[in-house]
């Protein structure tokens, strides 16, 4: 699949549009259109629902050590800065940058990405090979956003836009564990806004400078934190299976020793073959992290670094104080079962929303024949997605505009309207009808014709196999039901 005609559908039939396009459009940014927030919003609510909602804690699930409880959290996107600085994102949430000195180019390439970068100069090469390219060393640039918060406009009050959504669950550990009864291990879930300053935003949504995280921290006992991280990290790829990405275009990678972070004793990718990508390459969806108990201890001593023999400390300033302060609050968890006193592990299972749509777009964009109104094969755009996350799930047409075939139609999709997101459409041939159903995704059309002015029965087309059937007026809601969910 060429990726030009999948960002050309995405425009043209609405999934995405470049942010403030009318003024030129702001680099790393998208707005979701009418047929995208639907697509985004059903893969969020899959995600919730499957992961949270759904789950059932008096049951083993399969492949898991032991039952475990799963709850929701939701916290703002500006946070207190200690945060960022206990994180350890303020001192190393960084990307290598290379600036072009020379005139009339003034561009700006994350040094990793140089090789496969477009220098402005014309003719365009990789920059550094043009012979007017003029390339700085490279230097650490945050991709924290930053803000100020309140009217004094000082430093003192500057704060950052989250750069995951990770940190509020960690911050809020003690707050879940005394509000609610949820005992180890437990995972805590959240959806919500992300923001980095990426120095080289592309691939349409891929990197962006906004976009959606959906994560989960899950708290569990050390001893049994391995057998916790291949759960995750086999549940978390069962899911986009099942939610119809290609085994051959989607794979598990495992971590090698050195890809690591500092803190990490395990972690997998789960990757997608993106159409933009050079043959063999992936692109991360989402990265299943063994993180220890790193992340609270952090957050109860301060900033925690490696030192010599291996272990995590606390860093020491200048002075000999810690570089950065913890809250100073106890996040460890007593197990009022054995009375032990542990600081939990966690396993996080860290995933974006807009990859994963992006992901589930490419996936679906499929060229095939169906024949038009006159019977001729015709070369169409389908959008294969699963039921469960097509932003439509029913259109209803009358085949013509007159012997009562609306009416009958109207009140079809009336019915419809109350349980899924529904589509009525009277304009045109039937064939374009379908044809515009087929590029917005909808699993099933459902007609009313001559026919069902006799016998009371309409027809249901199905999207990929082209396969049409007949059911009783008063069985469409059931039967579309029946296929969806
Ligand atoms: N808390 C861990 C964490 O944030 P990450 O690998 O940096 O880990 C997790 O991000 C997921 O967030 C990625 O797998 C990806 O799906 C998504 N993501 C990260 N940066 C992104 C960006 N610039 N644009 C779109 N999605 C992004």
């Amino acid at each position: 699949m060429e990726m030009e005609k999948l960002v050309s559908l995405c425009k043209r039939r609405g999934f995405l549009f470049q942010s403030s396009e009318i003024y030129g459009g702001l680099n790393g940014f998208w707005d979701y259109g009418p047929l995208g927030v639907e697509l985004k919003r059903n893969i969020k609510d899959a995600w919730w629902q499957d992961m949270v909602t759904s789950h059932d804690e008096l049951t083993v699930a399969e492949g898991a050590p032991s039952t475990h409880e799963m709850t929701g959290l939701d916290c703002t996107i500006i946070m207190h800065p200690q945060v960022w600085k206990c994180s350890g994102h303020y001192d190393l949430f960084c990307d290598m940058m290379v600036d072009c000195r020379a005139e009339g180019c003034k561009g700006r390439f994350r040094a990793d990405h140089v090789a496969t970068s477009q220098c402005p100069l014309k003719p365009s090469k990789a920059p550094g090979e043009h012979g007017k390219c003029d390339l700085t060393e490279p230097r650490e640039f945050n991709l924290m956003f930053k803000t100020i918060v309140g009217a004094m406009g000082t430093e003192e009050d500057a704060a950052f836009l989250r750069p995951e959504t990770a940190q509020g669950i960690f911050v809020n550990f003690k707050n879940v564990v005394d509000s609610t009864r949820v005992r180890i291990p437990f995972g805590i879930a959240q959806m919500g806004k992300s923001f980095r300053n990426e120095i080289t935003p592309r691939n349409f949504t891929f990197r962006s400078r906004e976009f959606e995280q959906m994560e989960i921290e899950f708290f569990c006992h050390p001893d049994t934190s391995r057998e916790w991280y291949e759960y995750w990290r086999d549940r978390r790829m069962k899911w986009y299976t099942e939610l119809g990405l290609a085994g051959n275009r989607l794979r598990l990678r495992e971590h090698d020793a050195e890809e690591l972070s500092h803190y990490s004793c395990g972690t997998a990718d789960i990757e997608y073959a993106f159409p933009f990508l050079t043959a063999g390459e992936y692109g991360e969806l989402e990265g299943i992290a063994h993180r220890g108990d790193f992340d609270l201890r952090s957050h109860m001593e301060g900033k925690l670094v490696k030192n010599a023999e291996g272990c995590l400390e606390v860093e020491m300033g200048p002075d000999g104080k810690p570089k950065y302060k913890g809250s100073g609050r106890d996040l460890t968890y007593r197990d009022d079962q054995t009375n032990e006193r542990f600081t939990p592990h966690v396993i996080e299972p860290s995933a974006g929303a807009d990859r994963a749509t992006l992901a589930f777009l490419c996936e679906a964009y499929t060229e095939d024949e169906a024949p038009d109104d006159k019977g001729k094969l015709q070369t169409r755009v389908v959008m294969k997605f699963h039921p469960r996350i097509a932003p439509i799930k029913a259109a209803v047409f009358p085949l013509v505009k007159k012997d009562g075939m609306p009416e009958i139609a109207r009140d079809i999709y009336r019915a419809l309207k109350k349980r899924f997101t529904a589509f009525y459409d009277e304009k045109g041939a039937v064939g374009r009808r379908y044809r515009r159903q087929d590029e917005a995704g909808t699993p099933f059309c459902v007609t009313v014709d001559g026919q069902t002015l006799t016998d009371q029965t309409v027809t249901i087309r199905d999207r990929d196999s082209l396969k049409q059937w007949r059911v009783k007026v008063e069985d469409v809601v059931d039967e579309i039901a029946s296929r969806v969910s």
